[in-house]
């Protein structure tokens, strides 16, 4: 056994190999690292310009968005697997509400509730839409970012949100 370190999240996943994803954050697994190695940028104190900050403020507000809407979808999944799926999800997209708010050194604020869908399909179309419009934002904030901590951030959540997307496929 040896313990993962996520470059993104900081968590550490003990276990024979790598995992391909991280699997709190679901950063790919060029992000993980053998604990040694590890430096995970939530660990790391910089100086965020105005712009970072209102990107990550951003994303912080799409995150939580997103944890409440996928809880939501859960309690409405006809199968098991359908709501430990959403389950899964949402707690992926508050791992990456806490790291918006390591980065920006701020408390997490309160979670409000979102509606969702009776209908299983809608629910999969709106998890797409949503995923989408955080892939296009973030991919756009990860250029924009003059620190590398904060283009590294988003670069990851650019991948693992649109490898999301991927999942939702299958089940259309
Ligand atoms: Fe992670
Ligand atoms: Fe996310």
């Amino acid at each position: 056994m040896k313990t993962y370190i996520c470059q993104i999240c900081g968590d550490a996943y003990v276990g024979h190999e790598k995992p391909s994803d991280c699997p709190f954050c679901g950063a790919p697994s060029h992000f993980i690292k053998e604990g040694k190695e590890a430096r995970p940028i939530v660990n790391e104190k910089i100086e965020i310009s105005e712009l970072s900050g209102r990107n990550l403020e951003e994303a912080l507000g799409l995150e939580l968005r997103a944890n409440a809407i996928y809880l939501c979808m859960a309690s409405k999944a006809k199968s098991y697997e359908i709501k430990a799926m959403y389950k899964r999800l949402a707690k992926v997209e508050m791992e990456h509400a806490v790291i918006c708010t390591k980065l920006m050194g701020i408390a997490m604020p309160k979670v409000e509730d979102q509606l969702c869908s009776e209908d299983e399909l809608e629910n999969f179309k709106k998890t797409i839409e949503l995923e989408e419009h955080a892939t296009n934002l973030y991919t756009w904030f990860s250029k924009e970012a003059i620190e590398i901590n904060i283009r590294v951030f988003f670069t990851a959540l650019t991948q693992v949100e649109s490898d999301h997307i991927e999942l939702i496929k299958n089940y259309l």
